[in-house]
């Protein structure tokens, strides 16, 4: 049953006419417990309260799939905007975004013309950003489009998925690069062929590239709400003799609040990932899909309504 509404909600989230409806029709269905809100003046208030609590942030201008160059010139225009509040504010913030907002879908030259403006108005502000992952069809040319910038720029991070068979060798060719990478489970539907089916088999395989990357000498950032993943980190990171400048934890706006709280008491360096847009329809059909009791926090939201 729990598979079947993952399932679900990952095939909801890639519906064009749904993602286009409810951009017009603002946040819904609870999806505000998720999102900062739709403008960049809404998401500064939340960084600023997150920064007073000492944690640190890091925002996303939502959107994705984007099949234009007008359309992704403009997602590009929108992080500029982001990068350069977080500069006028003084908030202990990075940006994080997607490529197939950035023109991924259309061609090279747009999206790595979109990521070198961004990546000079990031190092003008002192900001690091982060190249997020989606499906695995666009993973190995995300993989190239962040060797390319990490040439040219010191500022740029990208995610690696532990779902995915080919991440253990990702992580290997990509020390090359000494990169700062952030290491999450894994988000989208994937096929049997290139992602593990059991979440034992991607938990274990998120423990063993946690360890690698470590053991390379480059920064992590460990993205989970998954206590046993956290639990696992702080022993290596001791194993080891990693000190705390040398990984932070990552979670999501709006999940396990008291959790985030507790790590930056404990003297981890946390970050919290923002999302804030009008596009934010496929992001939160993705957290509902991985966790049914945020289904029944929506259903209760809208019988309120
Ligand atoms: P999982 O969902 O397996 O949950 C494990 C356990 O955590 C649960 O059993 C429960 O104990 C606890 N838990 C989870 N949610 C909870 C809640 N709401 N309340 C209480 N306990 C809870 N993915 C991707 O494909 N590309 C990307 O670029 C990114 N980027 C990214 C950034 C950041 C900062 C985060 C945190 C995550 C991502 N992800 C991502 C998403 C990621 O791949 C994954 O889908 C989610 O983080 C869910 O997996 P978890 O590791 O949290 O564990």
């Amino acid at each position: 049953m729990e598979q079947a509404m993952r399932d679900f909600f990952l095939f909801l989230s890639k519906n064009r006419a749904l993602t286009k409806m409810a951009k017009r029709y603002g946040l819904r269905f609870g999806a505000a417990r998720f999102v900062a809100g739709e403008t960049i003046d809404l998401a500064s208030n939340v960084i600023q309260s997150l920064n007073a609590k000492g944690l640190d942030v890091t925002i996303d201008y939502l959107g994705e799939f984007v099949d234009n160059e007008a359309e992704a010139n403009e997602m590009a225009d929108q992080s500029i905007e982001a990068i350069k509040a977080i500069g006028r504010q003084n908030l202990t913030a990075q940006l994080s975004l997607k490529m197939t907002s950035m023109g991924l879908d259309i061609s090279d030259e747009v999206v790595l013309r979109n990521m070198r403006r961004i990546l000079e108005a990031a190092t003008e502000n002192g900001v690091f950003v982060t190249i997020d992952m989606e499906d695995y069809s666009r993973c190995g040319k995300t993989i190239e489009i962040f060797k390319q910038l990490k040439s040219e720029y010191d500022n740029i991070g990208t995610v690696i998925q532990a779902y995915l068979y080919r991440t253990e060798q990702d992580i290997a060719d990509l020390n090359a690069y000494k990169p700062n990478l952030r290491l999450v489970k894994g988000a989208y539907k994937e096929s049997p062929s290139v992602a593990f089916p059991e979440k034992k088999d991607v938990d274990e395989n998120f423990k063993k590239i946690i360890r690698q990357h470590l053991e390379n000498g480059n920064y992590a950032a460990i993205a989970t709400h998954d206590d046993a993943i956290i639990d696992y980190t702080k022993q290596v990171v001791k194993e080891l003799g990693i000190s705390n400048d040398q990984f932070e934890f990552q979670m999501l706006y709006g999940i396990r609040t008291e959790r985030q709280e507790q790590l930056v008491k404990e003297g981890y360096k946390m970050r919290v990932y923002v999302p804030y847009g009008t596009d934010w329809y496929g992001y939160f059909m993705r957290r509902l899909a991985e966790r049914p009791a945020n289904v029944a926090f929506v259903l209760k939201g809208m019988v309120k309504k």
